[in-house]
């Protein structure tokens, strides 16, 4: 028997090359090794700015995304969130073991929530303060051991395996203590084009991968460099340039080895380390930019992916959420 994993990915806009190093590469890397649920998290999007008419668009895209990044549903289960109601059952019922002071200091609320007010109003939703526990319920509903996601996911990782201990102490031993699986180099933090912040859709610092060969280009092009750089004279140290860490990404071992020795020469600008960048990324993103061109003249084939994958999995989650009524003393019983 392969061990399960789950993952999961929010529709909040076009995904960027941080999803694909820190998550997307790995999903379609594990799908031999372990029995894969992935899933577009649509009740999670609702918790930041969404446009309702946007949001099944925005899902059916980023499935088409995921299948042209090598998701075989013959391998892995792709489905949305919402087509299985349970997950925001048993998020509620994990509502009830989960102590708000663990919830409050959860870095990725208080990054969220400061900058809430401006896009949604004066307030900070529910939702955003409870995304963690509703993100536990997604991979317990599943009993799933292993959770592939970048390193901003550690902490709510953390608070998984927390609310499986409270649970399963309350109630007897019902749901494993789910491990992350981060990567160990700097894709697990993908820094966005400014160069400081995790790459993000919205501190728009992303690359997106939905683009064109041109604007990918335009987007490298105003990527932060060495700030010691300030010159095509003054001579760069590549170990501080955000744009050499995409170099080891992206281009060969021979290709970074010219790019910093140049850098450190400075025998060429950065415009010249950055052209090559966007060569390289285009290249790679080429085949799954035209797998994806071709899946979007058959939405339909893609809304049947999404419907089996749903399928396959609600008879699971029904299971666990029948086991975990009785065991919380819930309904009418026998
Ligand atoms: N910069 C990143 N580096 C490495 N991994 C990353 N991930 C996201 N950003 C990076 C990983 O991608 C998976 C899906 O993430 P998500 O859909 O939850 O999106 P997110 O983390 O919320 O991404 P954004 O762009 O920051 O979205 P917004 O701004 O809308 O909240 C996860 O495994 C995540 O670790």
């Amino acid at each position: 028997m392969k061990k399960r994993l789950f993952s999961g990915m929010q529709p909040t806009g076009s995904m960027h090359v941080g999803n694909y190093l820190g998550a997307i590469e790995s999903w379609v890397q594990l799908q031999d090794e372990y029995e894969c649920i992935f899933c577009i998290v649509d009740y999670h999007a609702i918790t930041g700015n969404v446009d309702a008419k946007a949001l099944r668009p925005t899902v059916l895209e980023m499935a088409t995304w995921l299948i042209a990044c090598g998701l075989d549903p013959d391998r892995c289960k792709l489905f949305v969130q919402s087509q299985v109601p349970e997950h925001t059952e048993l998020c509620w019922i994990f509502n009830t073991v989960t102590p708000m002071g663990d919830l409050g200091r959860m870095t990725q609320f208080k990054d969220k929530s400061s900058r809430a007010g401006n896009s949604q109003g004066n307030y900070v939703n529910v939702g955003l303060f409870d995304y963690p526990v509703l993100q536990a319920a997604d991979i317990l509903l599943y009993k799933a051991g292993f959770v592939p996601v970048g390193e901003d996911q550690r902490q709510h990782l953390e608070l998984t395996r927390e609310i499986a201990r409270k649970f399963n102490a309350r109630y007897g031993k019902t749901f494993p203590e789910a491990q992350p699986l981060i990567k160990e180099d700097r894709r697990a933090r993908v820094l966005g084009i400014d160069g400081k912040n995790k790459m993000s859709k919205s501190l728009d610092n992303h690359l997106p991968f939905i683009s064109t060969e041109k604007k990918t280009r335009k987007r490298i092009n105003k990527m932060l460099t060495d700030p010691q750089r300030g010159t095509l004279t003054d001579p760069g140290d590549p170990e501080v340039c955000n744009v050499f860490t995409f170099h080891g990404f992206f281009s060969s071992a021979d290709e970074q080895a010219e790019m910093a020795a140049g850098c450190r020469a400075a025998s060429f600008g950065c415009g010249h380390c950055k052209g090559l960048l966007a060569t390289n990324v285009n290249a790679r993103l080429a085949p799954i930019r035209e797998r994806a061109a071709e899946l979007s003249e058959r939405p339909d084939d893609v809304r049947d992916i999404l419907r089996a994958g749903g399928e396959s999995v609600r008879g699971l989650a029904q299971q666990t959420m029948e086991e975990v009524r009785r065991k919380v003393g819930l309904g009418l019983g026998e």
